[in-house]
């Protein structure tokens, strides 16, 4: 990608931060799959954050993770807690006309390490075309996880509004195939709400089952 590129991408990625705030959760149903999600959009990229977990009172619990980003965003991640740093982060980008993700972790503002603590299983609808890039994965180890030497935070279920951080980039990744690759910073990041109580589904297992047909 040359310069020019990545300026006209870190503009347009930036001026979506100060224009564009987050939209409120919804629900949203894929049509081909059939698979519902609450799903909150963000920025004028735009970039929608996916989920559909069980029908839990509590964690822990699976997660169905979507997220649907237009290819000026290299990279896209989500953070469970809330912030950048000492939670969950699943980080994923195109590559090919498929795309990857990343289980990752950051205990300070710098590139988030592997983290093997969550487990992510790419799912169909995980394609790449002219404009988009979209993952579809199952994630296990997601819902809950332990940080400052030992204190656990787990996500409510019953929530209406969980609040849930993200960050995307201009800047391509190291090596596309690799989740374990090199990637540069967010041009723009912010937190959004999500109703994970509407994300619950007596038809978790059978999603599941679908998209890994
Ligand atoms: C190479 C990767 C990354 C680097 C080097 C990095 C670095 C930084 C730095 C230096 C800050 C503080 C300055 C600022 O506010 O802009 C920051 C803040 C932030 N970053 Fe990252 N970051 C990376 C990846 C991520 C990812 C994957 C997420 C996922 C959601 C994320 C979410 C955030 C958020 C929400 C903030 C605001 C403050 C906070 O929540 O801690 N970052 N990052
Ligand atoms: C995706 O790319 C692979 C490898 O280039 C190719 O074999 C496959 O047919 C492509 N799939 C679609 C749906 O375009
Ligand atoms: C990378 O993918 C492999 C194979 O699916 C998986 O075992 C590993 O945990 C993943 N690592 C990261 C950092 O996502
Ligand atoms: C590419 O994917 C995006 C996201 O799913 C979709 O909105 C768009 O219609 C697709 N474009 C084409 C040409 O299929
Ligand atoms: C993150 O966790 C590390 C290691 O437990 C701790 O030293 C650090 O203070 C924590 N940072 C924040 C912002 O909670
Ligand atoms: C979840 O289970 C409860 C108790 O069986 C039921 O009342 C509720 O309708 C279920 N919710 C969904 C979204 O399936």
């Amino acid at each position: 990608m040359g310069l020019l590129r990545i300026v006209v991408a870190v503009m347009a990625l930036t001026r979506a931060t100060l224009s564009a705030p987050a939209k409120p959760s919804v629900k949203y149903c894929d049509s081909e799959s059939n698979v519902c999600y609450a799903s909150s959009t963000v920025g004028i990229g735009p970039i929608s954050y996916r989920l559909a977990i069980p029908n839990v009172t509590a964690s822990p619990f699976d997660i169905l993770l979507q997220i649907v980003a237009p290819k000026t965003a290299q990279w896209a991640g989500v953070a469970f807690g809330g912030h950048m740093i000492n939670n969950t982060i699943a980080m994923a980008w195109a590559n090919g006309n498929t795309s990857v993700i990343s289980s990752r972790w950051a205990s300070v503002h710098e590139i988030p390490e592997p983290y093997e603590a969550a487990e992510y299983t790419v799912l169909k609808g995980s394609v790449t075309n002219e404009t988009h890039w979209t993952v579809t994965a199952l994630c296990k180890g997601c819902s809950s996880w332990v940080h400052d030497g030992g204190s656990r935070t787990v996500m409510d279920p019953n929530s209406p509004s969980i609040n849930l951080a993200w960050a995307a980039s201009p800047y391509p990744v190291g090596d596309p195939a690799d989740n374990y690759t090199m990637l540069s910073i967010h041009s723009e990041h912010g937190t959004f709400s999500l109703d994970l109580a509407s994300a619950k589904t007596d038809n978790f297992d059978s999603y599941v089952k679908t998209l890994s047909e």
